[in-house]
């Protein structure tokens, strides 16, 4: 359930119709939900309250906005980063430096140092080699950095290749076969506190399966580790749980992830890490688009909006869908291809759908904008870099200015050999 309904003939978020953001700032631009994002992060919380011992660190990537991340801390969550910067986020959103995992296949050493030197609550190492880099790291610094060791249970989540990783071929931990071995290689190492394993097999996972057998193949080595004597207290089962993205679209609920979690994990007597991202903050957001002009086609017209490929990505790196919905609606609906104005045929947000009539000026929506929405926008044909919004009832508040193009102009320069 989102905050984005229809009220009086106007879609609003929360207490605020969308047409009145728009009119004051602009469009494109994305709309988040203070409501939705506290009952998403809630009913995932609680869903996993049936489990003893948990710790929440949302995946910052999915939406990385420094106000949505204090909603999440307010929650209690802490924070799952993949770059100094995202670290730096989490950190300004007042989230403890403890609360913090840090993950991601190409920590650089200055990613290492800042981290260790924050103090980082637990670094998932993604192979032997960073570990023994991060080992010296921490000893240097008279310090020791509490690991768990990410693992590819080489499981095929059913998922979008593209945003699929535990299967043996991908990029992502050490082979499950090695696994046993390199655990105990790190745990010798002054400077490491090997404490646990991660896994994470992919994201927008529809299909509960894949994940309870990663889980449950995970249970394996940690008793395999644990007869060895070796300590695993820490077991984290990475994010991925998907979200509808068509109205009426049914999928497994956090409770229904949370039984499964519950019956593989019964007798583990561990902590249990989740990193959940986009079933946070997929629909609690919203991209508020307006349609420039109606153009003929040869099948369907063309729905020209304002939003584009730079602003949401998803449509043309993944073929994602997102919901079209009209700011005002008026019951008629149309046949239309729905496209941005960018120079190229992936600038594409829909092909041959039903939506709602709309013309030129006239606003509408991309609903499930929430999660890796804005952070993955970028200037692309010169655009400017689009800004958000959040709603809490009735107030709203930019949350993100407009980056214009102009601002990414003053940052280049010609040298002066090419004036020579
Ligand atoms: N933990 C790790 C180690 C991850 O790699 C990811 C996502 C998450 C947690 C959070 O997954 P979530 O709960 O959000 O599914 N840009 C793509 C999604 C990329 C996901 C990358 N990793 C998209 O728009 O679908």
């Amino acid at each position: 359930m989102d905050h984005f309904q229809l009220k009086n003939g106007v879609l609003h978020a929360e207490d605020v119709p969308l047409d009145q953001i728009a009119a004051e700032v602009g469009t494109p631009v994305y709309v988040y939900s203070r409501a939705t994002l506290t009952r998403h992060a809630r009913v995932f919380r609680d869903a996993l309250a049936i489990l003893p011992r948990t710790h929440l660190a949302f995946a910052v990537k999915s939406n990385p906005n420094v106000a949505v991340l204090s909603v999440l801390k307010a929650e209690g969550y802490g924070a799952d980063v993949v770059s100094e910067g995202e670290m730096n986020r989490a950190l300004a959103a007042g989230m403890p430096a403890a609360d913090i995992v840090f993950s991601g296949v190409g920590k650089t050493r200055r990613e290492l140092h800042a981290a260790v030197a924050a103090g980082i609550g637990q670094f998932n190492l993604e192979s032997e080699e960073e570990g023994v880099e991060l080992a010296q790291i921490a000893a240097s610094l008279g310090k020791v950095a509490v690991c768990a060791l990410r693992v590819n249970p080489n499981v095929d989540a059913r998922t979008h290749a593209k945003i699929s990783t535990g299967k043996a071929e991908n990029k992502f931990g050490v082979a499950y076969d090695r696994a046993a071995g390199i655990y105990a290689r790190l745990s010798a190492l002054d400077g490491l506190d090997m404490r646990g394993l991660a896994v994470h097999i992919g994201s927008q996972i529809t299909d509960l399966e894949p994940s309870r057998q990663a889980f449950t193949k995970m249970g394996v080595l940690m008793r395999e580790l644990r007869t060895q004597g070796f300590v695993v207290s820490h077991m984290d089962l990475g994010g991925g749980l998907g979200v509808p993205y068509k109205i009426g679209e049914e999928l497994p609920t956090p409770a229904d992830y949370a039984a499964v979690v519950a019956d593989v994990t019964r007798d583990w007597d561990a902590t249990i890490m989740f990193e959940p991202g986009r079933v946070i903050t997929g629909n609690a957001g919203v991209l508020v688009t307006e349609v420039v002009r109606v153009k003929q086609g040869v099948n369907a017209p063309f729905v020209v909006v304002d939003a584009a490929m730079n602003d949401l990505a998803r449509p043309a790196m993944y073929d994602a869908w997102h919901d079209f919905a009209a700011v005002r609606p008026t019951g008629e609906t149309m046949l239309a291809n729905i496209v941005g104005p960018i120079c190229e045929s992936s600038d594409t947000f829909a092909m041959g759908r039903t939506i709602d009539a709309v013309k030129a000026g006239d606003l509408g929506i991309f609903r499930t904008a929430g999660a890796y929405g804005a952070t993955m926008a970028n200037t692309y044909n010169s655009r400017p870099l689009v800004p958000e919004v959040m709603v809490d009832g009735d107030r709203w508040a930019i949350v993100a200015d407009r980056i214009e193009p102009s601002a990414v102009l003053a940052a280049e320069r010609i040298p002066e050999w090419l004036a020579e």
